[in-house]
């Protein structure tokens, strides 16, 4: 596969950082996944806002090839001849040449960009999706700046595995008794054909995904309410479902080990992940 690395397009054998690096030695970069459905990128601008968003609150520099993203993307599907997959974004406080907690002085150490592409052949017709997701939850013990995309994801990928080995798909995270999110989603319920989810602030990641099927699900007249909720009314919930852009809209059917409704994915996730993937395609 070719990959971007810094202003060239490498076989990613040929694509190499600095053991210096920031992003490897202290998680210090940002990060954006966007799905490409069809060879079409999916919300590629609500991605780079957020990017843009993620860097200034870190007082990162933009890398020079900023303005040229959505042409890197292009090109990237075009030669991996990508019809359904991701690409992966990152970028780095670059490399200083030593470790330091401080920041380096950004006139000198340029940020690292990286892009890269993962092939997934009917990525829309994942049959997970028919299936419905079983859900642990875990205390979410992240830092406190959820909203910007950091590539620090050892706790995210931890909770992965905890769900994995209590024979679950995913995790949600919750704080003062409270769901936040899930470790790469958003978290929704349905009570009453009422769609509930924890607002935007600091404590969860904007998804640009949760942004498109809000804005869906308002277009179809369906009732949205912003707030907390917790993992006992999750369970006396009539449905729930997550979003990200790797798996649009997905339906949960079991949390902490308590079915929802006849145990299937429910209606109203179901009609939006097929109104979402209709108006993106
Ligand atoms: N994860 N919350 C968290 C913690 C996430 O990591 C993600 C995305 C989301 C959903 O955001 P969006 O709809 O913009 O994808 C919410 C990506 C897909 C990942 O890490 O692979």
């Amino acid at each position: 596969r070719t990959v971007y690395l810094n202003g060239e397009y490498l076989p990613e054998t040929e694509a190499k950082v600095s053991i210096f690096d920031r992003g490897f030695l202290m998680a210090d970069g940002v990060y954006e996944v966007t799905s490409v459905l069809g060879g079409k990128l999916i919300d590629f601008e609500g991605h780079a806002k957020r990017l843009e968003r993620s860097l200034n609150e870190l007082d990162m520099k933009k890398p020079a090839a900023f303005d040229d993203l959505l042409e890197i993307h292009r090109e990237l599907v075009r030669v991996n001849e990508i019809e359904d997959g991701l690409i992966y974004l990152q970028i780095t406080r670059g490399s200083p040449g030593d470790r330091d907690f401080v920041f380096p002085d950004p006139e000198t150490t340029e940020p690292t960009l990286v892009l890269f592409t993962q092939n997934k052949p009917g990525l829309a017709d994942n049959p997970a999706a028919k299936k419905g997701m079983k859900i642990i939850s875990i205390e979410d013990v992240r830092w406190g700046r959820r909203d910007i995309k950091t590539v620090q994801l050892l706790y995210p990928s931890m909770g992965k595995m905890m769900a994995k080995k209590a024979g679950a798909d995913d995790a949600w995270l919750v704080e003062d008794g409270h769901v936040t999110e899930g470790t790469s989603n958003n978290a929704y319920i349905v009570k009453n054909g009422k769609i509930i989810t924890r607002a935007l602030s600091n404590d969860i990641l904007h998804g640009i995904t949760r942004a498109a099927v809000l804005r869906c699900a308002k277009e179809a007249q369906m009732e949205v309410e912003e707030r907390n909720f917790t993992i006992a009314e999750a369970q006396e919930a009539d449905e729930a479902f997550v979003t990200s852009a790797s798996a649009f809209v997905m339906p949960v059917v079991e949390i902490d080990g308590a079915q929802l409704g006849d145990g299937v994915p429910g209606p109203v996730a179901n009609r939006l992940r097929e109104i979402y993937l209709e108006e993106s395609l």
